[in-house]
């Protein structure tokens, strides 16, 4: 019997009918992972769950009520996916009907069955274990670290993501019965005003956001503004940063844009305009949502003791790394940007701007310039950026993406040789950066994806693990987590060259990583983690 189980296989395996089986998975009970329309098991996971190590609470999120869905915002090419190696599968839709974790979707978030298995996997048994996830999104690692009573840390560079992690992370403190009735009184207030006709919203359109098209149809956007009215009145931190984390989170839905998967507009999608909506309606169902999630939450931490804490940097990570205590990380579980010029920044700007995050477009500059692998905007144009590693083989590669499309200047493969050494200049960083941090002997996982630049395929997750093998950790294993279907080498590069004609395959890797079982530390009783 192999390492994936069908229902059947893995109902005789753990001597049960296989309708019983179906409906503990549905109920989220055992670990098991829909695949179309049938289960797949990972019997290493079954096994650790019949031992004990997987309480079957663990998978109760399965049947939390409602799910949100993203804006459209997956990759439309999965063909399947299959949990290897015992870790689940790593796509974000799992998240979108899981307490806290379906509040904000967010683009190349990873899942938090994923999380939890990594978790299981490491702690084995151990708890508090400190937990670091320096590029935290919307905080999927923080929150499933909380949830298994560990200590969490976190960095993201995204003033958006940030607000949105920092709100969840908080979220077992929050006075529920406080929040539903605030969600009451906008739902009330707002709406007769917004009834009234009359009623002149106090705030304004941010003056710094420029927009192809209105980025609100009139009528939604006085709604948006009454809103923004009542929740700028509002001086309880944390009830406000709910509330914004919250707007944040539809506000595309009612706006002439949407993510195809990067934000444009809806007319260069060919959607209409929205023209009007029931903006209170929908952030009243938003809130609505996450007072019951921040319930489920809070029985879910409240129990452990010592209670974990999580801690979230609103910085870069190469710039805050300072603030952890060497040696100190036994867990780092993450997934960085990819090698696909994905620009968190360009599709947040709306939320950024809308909900008071920055004033001006040069803001975002130096937001650009500090993201892990910056963007290829960002350096298309520049000087050549030298690749700082000594790795012959990524050297070559850069060198015949170098050479690729000449004629099209920082279009062609100059602009993308120039991003391509930027990006692996900071994985490279990185694994400078995280051994420092690392406990001995600790465990770091890297989700992360091959990609193909003008025709040129990158290993990715292999280049990871041969750097961080040079900085001094040890490979432990690559793990496929994820597989889609083959696509044409011109996928991922924003300018088509058409030249290649050979079908790659896309892949996920969990890239398993040990630090040295003996690190040097300038003292030995230093405080630990967070
Ligand atoms: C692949 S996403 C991580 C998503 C996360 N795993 C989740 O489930 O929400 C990568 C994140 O890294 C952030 N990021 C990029 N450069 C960063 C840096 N230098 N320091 C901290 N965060 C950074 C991006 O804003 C983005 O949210």
């Amino acid at each position: 019997m192999g390492e994936v189980l069908n229902l059947s296989e893995a109902a005789a395996f753990i001597r049960v009918s296989a309708k019983t089986l179906g409906d503990l998975a549905r109920a989220g009970k055992v670990p098991g992972q829909k695949v179309g329309r049938e289960w797949r098991f990972s019997r290493s996971a079954l096994e650790r769950w019949l031992s004990g190590g997987t309480s079957s609470a663990a998978y109760a999120g399965n049947t939390d009520p409602g799910g949100v869905r993203a804006s459209g915002v997956r990759e439309p090419d999965v063909q399947y996916a299959l949990p290897f190696a015992g870790f689940r599968d790593t796509a974000f839709t799992e998240n979108r009907d899981r307490a806290l974790h379906r509040w904000v979707p967010w683009i190349a978030g990873y899942s938090c069955a994923f999380v939890d298995d990594a978790i299981r996997k490491v702690a084995d048994g151990r708890r508090p274990l400190t937990i670091l996830d320096p590029f935290a999104g919307v905080g999927t690692t923080l929150i499933e670290s909380l949830k298994h009573g560990h200590n969490a840390v976190g960095f993201e560079i995204n003033p958006y993501a940030a607000l949105a992690c920092r709100t969840k992370v908080g979220a077992a403190d929050y006075d529920v019965a406080g929040l539903r009735a605030k969600a009451a009184e906008y739902a009330r207030e707002v709406s007769a005003r917004i009834r009234s006709g009359s009623a002149v919203p106090v705030s304004a359109p941010p003056p710094g956001f420029v927009s192809r098209a209105p980025f609100f149809s009139p009528a939604v956007e006085r709604q948006v503004l009454l809103t923004l009215d009542f929740i700028r009145a509002e001086t309880e931190g944390w009830m406000s940063d709910v509330f914004r984390t919250a707007l944040g989170s539809v506000m595309v839905s009612f706006s002439n844009y949407s993510y195809e998967p990067s934000l444009g507009t809806r007319a260069g999608a060919n959607k209409p305009n929205i023209l009007d909506a029931d903006v209170v309606a929908v952030l009243r169902r938003k809130l609505d949502e996450m007072c019951e999630d921040i319930r489920i939450f809070a029985e879910q931490v409240n129990g452990f003791e010592p209670r974990p804490t999580a801690a979230l940097h609103p910085v870069s990570y190469f710039d805050g790394a300072g603030r952890i205590a060497p040696g100190s990380v036994d867990l780092l579980v993450t997934s960085p940007p990819y090698l696909n010029n994905y620009h968190y920044i360009r599709n947040t700007r709306p939320h950024m701007f809308w909900l008071d995050m920055i004033a001006a477009p040069s803001e975002l500059k130096a937001m650009e310039q500090k993201s892990f692998g910056q963007f290829w905007q960002t350096v298309r144009s520049g000087p050549e950026i030298p690749l700082v590693v000594d790795h012959p083989e990524l050297r070559a590669l850069l060198a015949t993406l170098r050479r690729r499309n000449r004629e099209k200047g920082p279009y062609g493969g100059e602009g993308w040789a120039n991003y391509a050494a930027a990006y692996f200049n900071d994985c490279d960083r990185f694994c400078e950066t995280t051994l420092r941090l690392m406990a001995p002997g600790g465990t770091v996982v890297v989700v992360i994806g091959n990609n193909i630049l003008q025709g040129v395929e990158f290993a990715t997750d292999r280049f990871l693990a041969e750097l961080a093998q040079a900085r001094g950790f040890e490979v432990v294993e690559m793990h496929e987590v994820r597989r889609k279907r083959t696509g044409n080498s011109i996928v991922n590069s924003s300018v088509r060259v058409g030249t290649v004609q050979r079908k790659t395959r896309l892949y996920e890797t969990a890239v398993e990583l040990r630090a040295p079982a003996f690190t040097i530390r300038a003292e030995s009783n230093r405080p630990r983690g967070v």
